[in-house]
């Protein structure tokens, strides 16, 4: 497959829609809808949404805000029933609250609204619109506060103890929870990516820094109202090391535990994507989002069996973490900043798989198991890793099993005193972003040595230093700053785009690209999200004739007096007393009329 010939989502891109736009935007033949809503309620108890009336009792029934990795996973034969997963990433209060609600019930809310939601749905039949169900079984609400068991070998470190957890093992809440991806068996792995705002911390330790922790009042000023929020008193100088993480959360039982696993190491995760090796190993790709950091793997001790569910569940405790090292194979000198391709026709080269921990043993030179999966920024440097133009989704492709790395952008990219470029990161100043394509030896996840390209340097294409696979530019849709990645069925890339307003001035949107054969590199919109959105999920079901989108920081720029938004519900800023004419950050469904 892949030849994107056949599809069962066919459309002719729309047009794309300037910044200041706000409205949602499908092909023409598809309607959209939101399914749920920040503040919607959906554990029993919840009441309906009234942004005049709320209270962290009330946020803690109901969808949080700002959803970002999603996931729609179908569970019965039927095909109508199914779960809605996805994380709440942070919050932007300064649109969300009512002036006259007290600070401290603010920062409550606020916690509530992190996190992640579970959320049943139906529909009456395949290719119908989905509901959520309010207050069925599995619903459930994680959020800053929900007990989480931290696994691996840094496990019980004294790195991560503090007063409130001597013992190292239970951390309370996730939080910056960027993209994810769902296991093979079935649960949800999310990223906990910008977790140093929600600290004050001593700032000056180098270990901090790395990671972006300083004193001054957090982003999010929960330290005035929860203790452990501020890392400067002995007591809670390890909550940071708590957060940095992939989580796992079991979607089907609301029960469960969900847990933290050190075996992937710290960092700003922005997600983690496994597949399954010819070994049986299980491989997780997963990057660190920050300018000039790095792209990991991790390869599990234990092998998978479809029939053990049970054993499943430990897979990401334990195994070996590498980093990336890429080479390139052109001339130094024909690498200018500008995009140009060199002289072969390709930016592109081979890599090596460094081993940070590897047998249980750490292989970074002074520097502890425990150290290295706590501080693995830490042991990446160490280790001689290529410094990535923000390295956000990883994700392997289902029908080829290509490693396709969204590098999003990097504008510090040959500042004065920053790294210049090279052939896996090109371009100087690069606000638009590349995609490296990654084709592990032999096809073997568990490889120590790939093959890479790049497939997309994205942009405006009828700018210099683009690049569709060779894809005739006049006939691609511009797109900038790559951010979640899916593969529909037929193996077509799906890329959610975070960044397009500041670097080419449009709306944020979601575009398919074929990856093999003659349409190769033919970037096609889909759809446009509203003003100051980013494009998150997705979630493409083209055999179904559906595609779902998170719609995160509608109108984020705006104020309470001043909403830049009304997504989803459009009150055109006229709203009846008690209504709400700001945004509410949605999960929404695109289906055939
Ligand atoms: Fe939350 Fe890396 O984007
Ligand atoms: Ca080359
Ligand atoms: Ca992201
Ligand atoms: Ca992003």
């Amino acid at each position: 497959g892949g030849h994107g010939g056949r599809t069962k989502l066919p459309f002719k891109p729309i047009t794309p829609v300037a910044a200041t736009e706000d409205t949602f935007v499908v092909p023409q033949g598809y309607i959209w809808e939101p399914i749920i809503r920040w503040g919607d309620p959906i554990l029993p108890g919840g009441v309906p949404f009234d942004v005049a009336a709320q209270s962290a009792a009330k946020q803690e029934l109901a969808f949080g805000y700002n959803n970002d990795y999603t996931d729609i996973i179908v569970t019965n034969r039927a095909g109508t029933k199914a779960l809605l997963c996805c994380n709440h990433e942070y919050v932007n209060a300064e649109i969300m609250f009512p002036p006259d609600l007290a600070t401290e019930e603010q920062l409550k809310i606020a916690m509530a609204a992190h996190g992640f939601a579970i959320v049943e749905l139906e529909r009456s039949a395949p290719g119908e619109k989905w509901s959520y169900v309010p207050s069925a079984p599995k619903n459930r609400r994680i959020t800053a506060s929900t007990p989480f068991e931290i696994t691996g070998p840094a496990a019980g470190s004294d790195l991560l103890k503090t007063k409130a957890d001597p013992t190292g093992t239970v951390a309370l809440g996730t939080i910056g929870n960027c993209s994810g991806g769902t296991t093979p068996w079935g649960t949800i792995l999310s990223g906990e990516e910008n977790f140093n705002g929600y600290f004050r911390a001593d700032g000056t330790a180098p270990e901090g820094k790395r990671y972006g922790l300083s004193d001054g009042e957090s982003s999010y000023g929960w330290e005035a109202i929860e203790p452990r929020f501020d890392a400067r008193t002995p007591d809670y100088a390890n909550e940071p090391n708590r957060f940095g993480y992939i989580v796992e959360i079991d979607p089907t039982d609301p029960t469960s535990t969900p847990r933290k696993h050190t075996s992937l190491g710290r960092l700003k995760h922005e997600g983690a994507n496994v597949v399954i090796a010819d070994s049986g190993h299980v491989v997780a790709y997963t990057g660190d989002d920050e300018r000039f950091d790095y792209l990991y793997k991790f390869v599990s001790k234990g092998r998978y069996n479809k029939h053990n569910r049970r054993k499943n569940l430990d897979l990401l405790t334990e195994g070996d973490l590498y980093v990336a090292r890429f080479h390139g194979d052109s001339p130094e000198a024909e690498i200018d900043g500008t995009g140009k391709l060199p002289s072969d026709g390709k930016f592109d080269g081979y890599g090596q798989w460094i081993p940070l921990v590897k047998n249980g043993r750490s292989k970074v030179s002074g520097m502890s198991v425990e150290e290295v999966l706590v501080h693995t920024r830490l042991a990446a440097d160490k280790a001689g890793a290529t410094k990535m133009d923000r390295c956000e989704d990883v994700q392997p492709s289902p029908t080829t099993g290509k490693v396709y790395v969204a590098c999003t952008n990097n504008t510090d990219r040959g500042k004065d005193g920053k790294a210049g470029p090279v052939e896996p990161n090109p371009r100087n100043a690069n606000k638009d972003g590349h995609i490296v394509e990654i084709v592990e030896d032999d096809g073997d996840h568990t490889s120590r040595v790939f093959r890479w390209n790049l497939v997309i340097v994205a942009g405006d294409p009828t700018a210099e230093g683009t690049y569709f696979a060779g894809y005739p530019k006049d006939k691609v849709s511009p797109i900038s700053c790559p951010d979640n990645l899916a593969f529909d069925s037929e193996g077509n890339l799906w890329i959610s785009t975070d960044g397009q307003p500041d670097s080419i001035g449009l709306c944020d949107g979601l575009f398919k690209v074929p990856l093999e054969g003659r349409e190769r590199g033919h970037v096609q919109q889909f759809l446009s999200v509203p003003r100051e959105a980013e494009t998150c999920g997705p979630v493409v079901h083209d055999k179904d004739g559906s595609v779902f989108v998170a719609v995160q920081h509608p109108g984020e720029d705006g104020s309470w007096n001043d909403q830049h938004s009304q997504f989803p519900d459009y009150v055109d800023g006229t709203a009846a007393k008690g209504e709400f004419a700001g945004p509410r950050p949605s999960i929404v469904q695109v289906f055939k009329k």
